[in-house]
């Protein structure tokens, strides 16, 4: 049995503790082969490889990023693309594909598998935690731990000027990392993609920290919107699967907390530093169970399938269940942090 395995989409801490723990159990476990296609979908598409063995993946567990590269590339819009990847998979005499990425990566691994006998395991990564189907996503766990650091670091400097702090930060179209930064960090303020925000609103919790003499911190995830606005966009341009590059909010929402109330606001846009650097242990030990259980659905030949956490056990469930909706923040949990806004 030849496994081959491709890291897609924007890459997360965790990704190297996949891969190392398909690699370790598939050799020493079940014999067998593996390889490693470079740069997500551009791999197979390309016939770019490298090797992977127990040698390659040693010493990878703590570090972030990805041995294998990763891209946005969609094989399915690219012509020709699903017949070239085809026959490199042939030629590389894969029998089995193992995908690790989020809703775009593996809603290519969902379609070829159902439409093109690609047999396909699919593990779930993303730091925006919005995949269906698992509790959580490893990358994560680590974001919301680099964000909420900023916040306990920003509240000392907000605090020292009198200034209104505004973190924006990444999610996408959903607001995981800004409500679990934003209640870890004691923030006044969440704005999630989930809940329209009212910037009067916004701007009386601000006023009201300031009567007790605390400078306020405002989470915005980077996919929030004002009730009469718009998403803030970067700069309007689309990713290969259609997705708009997002940021601008926070820097947009400070303005107007200083236009509207007198007191100076200032922005720290997050960005990349939350996808960086070494994964947390709970990372380390969900992206090494999910690696440990993709292989083992490689050897029951259960593809189609991705693995997924459920309370404290991993399971399996059909890709195309968890790219079929993005999962958002329930409307319950949100309001429960409202006792600490203002
Ligand atoms: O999906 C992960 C993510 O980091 C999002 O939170 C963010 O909107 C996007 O990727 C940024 O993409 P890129 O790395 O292509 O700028």
């Amino acid at each position: 049995m030849r496994v081959g395995v491709l890291t897609g989409g924007g890459d997360c801490p965790g990704l190297n503790a996949v891969i190392r723990a398909i690699v370790r159990k598939g050799v020493q476990e079940y014999g067998y082969g593996f390889i490693g296609f470079r740069d997500g979908w551009h791999g197979p598409l390309e016939g770019d490889t490298v090797r992977l063995d127990i040698p390659a993946v040693r010493g990878i567990l703590p570090r972030g990023g990805t041995i294998l590269g990763s891209s946005r590339t969609n094989p399915l819009t690219t012509e020709g693309g699903v017949r070239r990847l085809k026959e490199n998979l042939a030629s590389h005499g894969v029998d089995a594909l193992i995908v690790i990425g989020g809703e775009d990566t593996l809603g290519v691994a969902a379609e070829l598998h159902a439409r093109h006998g690609v047999p396909c395991v699919g593990v779930p990564k993303t730091i925006d935690n919005d995949l269906s189907g698992t509790d959580y996503t490893f990358g994560f766990d680590t974001a919301v731990n680099i964000a909420t650091e900023a916040i306990d670091r920003l509240h000392t400097t907000a605090e020292s000027h009198m200034r209104v702090l505004v973190v924006e930060v990444m999610g996408r179209h959903t607001g995981w990392i800004a409500l679990h930064s934003g209640l870890a960090g004691g923030a006044n303020v969440i704005l999630i993609p989930e809940q329209r925000f009212d910037v009067d609103q916004v701007c009386a919790w601000v006023r009201s920290r300031f009567t007790i003499r605390y400078a306020p911190i405002v989470v915005v995830a980077e996919g929030a919107m004002p009730r009469d606005g718009d998403l803030v966009l970067k700069d309007g341009t689309l990713d290969s699967f259609g997705h708009v590059r997002l940021s601008g909010i926070g820097e947009w929402l400070a303005k107007e907390i200083e236009r509207r109330t007198g007191k100076e606001a200032r922005t720290t846009v997050l960005g990349h530093v939350q996808r960086g650097g070494t994964p947390s242990a709970f990372d380390r030990w969900l992206a090494t169970r999910f690696g440990l259980h993709a292989i083992e659905a490689v050897r029951d030949g259960d593809f189609g399938k991705m693995v997924a956490l459920k309370g404290t056990r991993i399971v399996r469930v059909e890709i195309a269940d968890a790219v079929a909706a993005v999962k958002t923040v329930d409307p319950a949990d949100y309001q429960e942090a409202a006792v600490f806004f203002g």
